[in-house]
C-alpha cells in the first residue's frame, strides 16, 4: 500500500487539488478524537516518529505531539540545544543515527528554506516539513483551509487576503498554493518593502492599503511581523505600522461585509492585530488552534500509508 500523499509532505505546491481535499476530508472525522474522555485511538501503534525542531515553535511542535500520542505512536523530541548538533553534528548525519534505531518518520522544522526536502532525498523515513525557512509550512496552510471549509463549506469563489510581513512568511507562500488549489482567489496587503518582489507572478492581487483589502476580503490572515528575521529598514516603526497596516477595530467596523480573521501566530498584539480584533466574534484563531491537531493527525495517518509496516496498524482504522 502506497500513500496517496507520497513518502514525504514538504508543501503545498506540489500537491494537488485532491490530495488537499483528501486531507481535509480525513482530518474532519479525526477531530472527533480529540474531544474523547480517552484521546487515544491505536492507528499508529509502533511507528516511532522523530520531531526535530530546530527553530522555536510551540503551536507546531505541541499539535504534532498531541497528534502523534493521541494515534499511539512513541515520539522522540529532539532540539538542536542538547543534541550533537549543537557540537557541529550534520542534519543528515543527525537523520542518519535516528535512522539507525528504526524510526519510522521525521517531523522537521529548520530556519534553511529546502533543509525538509534536502533530508527527505537523503533519508528513507518519511518527512513532514514542519516550516523551512521563507519557503512553506504546509501543516499551516492546511489548517487554514480546513478552518475556512468548515465555515464556507467550499473555498470556490471566496476572497482570502494575506496581510502583512509576507516576504518572510513560509506561512504565506503554503496558503497561497493551497487556496488557489481550492479555488479561492488570493491577495496580499503590506508595505512593498515586505511583499516579494515577485509577488505578481504569484497570481495574486496586491492592495498597498489595509482598508483596500478589508473592503474586498471575506477573510483576512493576518501575519507576524518576523522581527527576528529583520535587521532593520524595513518599516519605519511597530507603532507606525500599526498606524497604516494594524488590523483594527475601527477599520473592521467599516467593512461592507463580515470577516473572518485569522493569524497563524505567534501575534504580535498592538503591531499587525489589535486584542479586541483577535480575541473578537469575528476572529478564528483558536480554532485553527484546534483543528491544528486534526489536520496533522490526518497527515500522519496518509503518510503511514507508505510504510508496509505502518499500513498494517493504519488497517486497522480510527
Ligand atoms: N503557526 C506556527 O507555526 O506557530 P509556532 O511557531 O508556535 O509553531
Amino acid at each position: 500500500m502506497t500513500s496517496p500523499l507520497g513518502k514525504d509532505l514538504l508543501g503545498l505546491e506540489k500537491l494537488t487539488a485532491e490530495q488537499i481535499g483528501l486531507i481535509l476530508d480525513t482530518a474532519e472525522p479525526l477531530k472527533e478524537i480529540s474531544e474523547r474522555t480517552i484521546k487515544k485511538v491505536p492507528t499508529l501503534r509502533g511507528a516511532t516518529i522523530v520531531n526535530l525542531f530546530f527553530e522555536a515553535s510551540t503551536r507546531t511542535r505541541i499539535s504534532f505531539e498531541f497528534a502523534e500520542k493521541r494515534m499511539s505512536a512513541d515520539t522522540v523530541n529532539v532540539a538542536s540545544a542538547g543534541s550533537s548538533i549543537s557540537k557541529g553534528e550534520t542534519l543528515v548525519d543527525t537523520a542518519r543515527n535516528l535512522e539507525a534505531m528504526k524510526i519510522d518518520m521525521v517531523v522537521i522544522r529548520h530556519n534553511s528554506s529546502g533543509a525538509a526536502q534536502f533530508l527527505a532525498e537523503r533519508i528513507e523515513s518519511n518527512v513532514i516539513n514542519a516550516g523551512d525557512g521563507t519557503h512553506e509550512h504546509p501543516t499551516q496552510g492546511l489548517l487554514d483551509l480546513l478552518t475556512l471549509r468548515q465555515r464556507w463549506g467550499s473555498l470556490k469563489g471566496r476572497k482570502v487576503c494575506i496581510c502583512g510581513d509576507v516576504l518572510h512568511s513560509r506561512v504565506a507562500r503554503s496558503n497561497i498554493w493551497g487556496l488557489q488549489k481550492l479555488g479561492a482567489e488570493v491577495a496580499v496587503c503590506g508595505p512593498r518593502s515586505l511583499l516579494p518582489s515577485a509577488i505578481g507572478e504569484m497570481g495574486v492581487t496586491v492592495f498597498d492599503r489595509i482598508e483596500q483589502a478589508i473592503e474586498w476580503a471575506d477573510a483576512l490572515n493576518v501575519l507576524r511581523l518576523q522581527l527576528e528575521r529583520m535587521e532593520g529598514g524595513y518599516i519605519p516603526s511597530l507603532r507606525e505600522y500599526n498606524r497604516v497596516f494594524g488590523v483594527t477595530r475601527e477599520r473592521l467596523d467599516r467593512a461592507p461585509k463580515e470577516i473572518l480573521i485569522m493569524h497563524p501566530g505567534p501575534m504580535n498584539r498592538g503591531v499587525e492585530i489589535d486584542s479586541d480584533v483577535a480575541d473578537g466574534p469575528h476572529s478564528v484563531i483558536l480554532d485553527q488552534v484546534t483543528n491544528g491537531v486534526a489536520v496533522r493527525m490526518a497527515v500522519l495517518y496518509l503518510l503511514a500509508g507508505n510504510s508496509p509496516r505502518l499500513a498494517e496498524a493504519a488497517k486497522g482504522g480510527v
